[in-house]
């Protein structure tokens, strides 16, 4: 089956998600192939903070009302070292920049019905999926239907949103592209519990290890635990990771409740320069993987997908290429940006309680770095804008 269409999204997770919402509302046409079923998609629990920039980019164009009606704003960042809490009233510190606390699976469901409501054109299921001479002046993408037929969509362009294991990111030759990346040397597991969230979403640093307890929902909670590099989610009972929770957290009556899920976090960061070849654009995960520490995953993802759509308006209604030439340059910047972030914040959060791994002259230093946060404001402020935004 031979289709034409403008644009081409691959993957719909938060990226390919709002971009394809962001074009819909511009009038650009697009077809949105996604490998997994509604129901796998829609079902995924990872990310759970929209960040002020993101939440700026559904405000900006509309979408406000239908993706984040009734989602509570965020606040007070906790951290405890040794037990002993502090306080960030990161909204105060931004110049009153908040953002929301969202878990990913409800925005995803809401950029789904979003974007089929008003008329989108999105399939699931769709294997095999495969850009084409993304290189030339008319790509194509095929793909295999559930019921085994081989569609071919011609389009202008390809937007990849696929994730770091996708199609798109493979499509790009290696000598076509700078890949950077990092190994954090640090192990986390993370754990998904049908236990009360906390009252502020809290970092705990010990001499333990990290921990942090973030909110999904009114009756779940997501943590993160610092492991060995090694770990394995088998090496981590329910009983460990109670006692390990309340020793790091400094909490002896933290409430436990059933685990949903437990599995390994890859503590790596990666970056690919440009975040384009020929005609093919990458987004989010498929560009570039953060460490979960500053919660930021997501929001590049969103912050791609609003330049990027941005760029294809002017692209294919004004025949202005000017701003898609952009697109990589632009976002890399705030990408790098983040990454420095969450790097600074990795080791602070890490550095500072247990010091096997670093030393003690490094756990020094984070405590240094640490304890800056809550004696100078001018770092206080610089530590808010960078949670808040971008
Ligand atoms: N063909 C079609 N779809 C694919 C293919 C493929 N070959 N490979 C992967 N996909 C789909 C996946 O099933 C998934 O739904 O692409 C989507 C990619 O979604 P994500 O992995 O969530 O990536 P992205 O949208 O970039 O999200 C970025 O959101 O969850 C947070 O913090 C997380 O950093 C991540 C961020």
């Amino acid at each position: 089956m031979h289709e034409n269409t403008q644009v081409v999204i691959i993957g719909a997770g938060p990226a390919g998600l709002t971009l394809a919402n962001l074009l819909l509302r511009t009038g650009v046409a697009c077809v949105v192939l996604e490998r997994r079923s509604r129901s796998y998609v829609e079902h995924r629990q990872r990310a759970g903070v929209l960040d002020h920039s993101a939440t700026r980019v559904f405000e900006e164009w509309g979408l406000a009302d239908t993706l984040l009606a009734g989602v509570p704003g965020d606040g007070t960042l906790e951290i405890r070292l040794n037990g002993e809490p502090r306080y960030l009233d990161l909204p105060a510190l931004a110049g009153g920049r908040t953002g929301r606390v969202i878990p990913q699976q409800l925005l995803v469901r809401r950029l789904v019905s979003a974007f089929l409501d008003g008329g989108g054109d999105l399939r699931f299921d769709a294997g095999e999926v495969t850009p084409h001479d993304v290189d030339g002046a008319r790509p194509t993408v095929t793909y295999r239907d559930p019921a085994g037929t081989v569609h071919e969509i011609a389009c202008d362009y390809v937007a990849g949103c696929d994730g770091y294991h996708g199609v798109s990111r493979a499509t790009v030759p290696a000598e076509a592209a700078t890949a950077y990346s990092f190994d954090h040397g640090i192990g986390w597991i993370t754990v998904l519990a049908d236990a009360p969230p906390p009252r502020l979403p809290l970092f705990g640093i010990s001499s333990h290890g990290f921990a942090a307890q973030f909110p999904r929902g009114p009756a779940a909670s997501r943590f993160y635990l610092q492991c060995a590099q090694d770990c394995s989610p088998s090496d981590w009972s329910d009983e460990r990771v109670w006692e390990q929770l309340r020793l790091r957290l400094g909490d002896k009556a933290l409430p436990a409740g059933p685990i949903s899920e437990k599995a390994v976090v890859e503590m790596r960061s990666f970056v690919l320069d440009p975040m384009r070849y020929g005609r093919l654009f990458l987004l989010g995960d498929a560009a570039h993987i953060i460490t979960p520490v500053g919660g930021k995953g997501m929001n590049l993802a969103i912050g791609d997908a609003n330049a990027l759509a941005h760029a294809l308006r002017e692209a294919l209604r004004d025949g202005d290429e000017r701003r898609l030439d952009d697109y990589s340059a632009t976002r890399l910047q705030k990408v790098w940006n983040q990454q420095e972030f969450c790097r600074w914040l990795t080791e602070m959060t890490h550095d500072a309680g247990d010091a096997t791994q670093a030393g003690p002259f490094r756990q020094q230093l984070a405590r240094a770095r640490l304890d800056r946060l809550f004696t100078s404001p001018a770092a206080a402020h610089a530590f808010a804008d960078l949670m808040t935004g971008d």
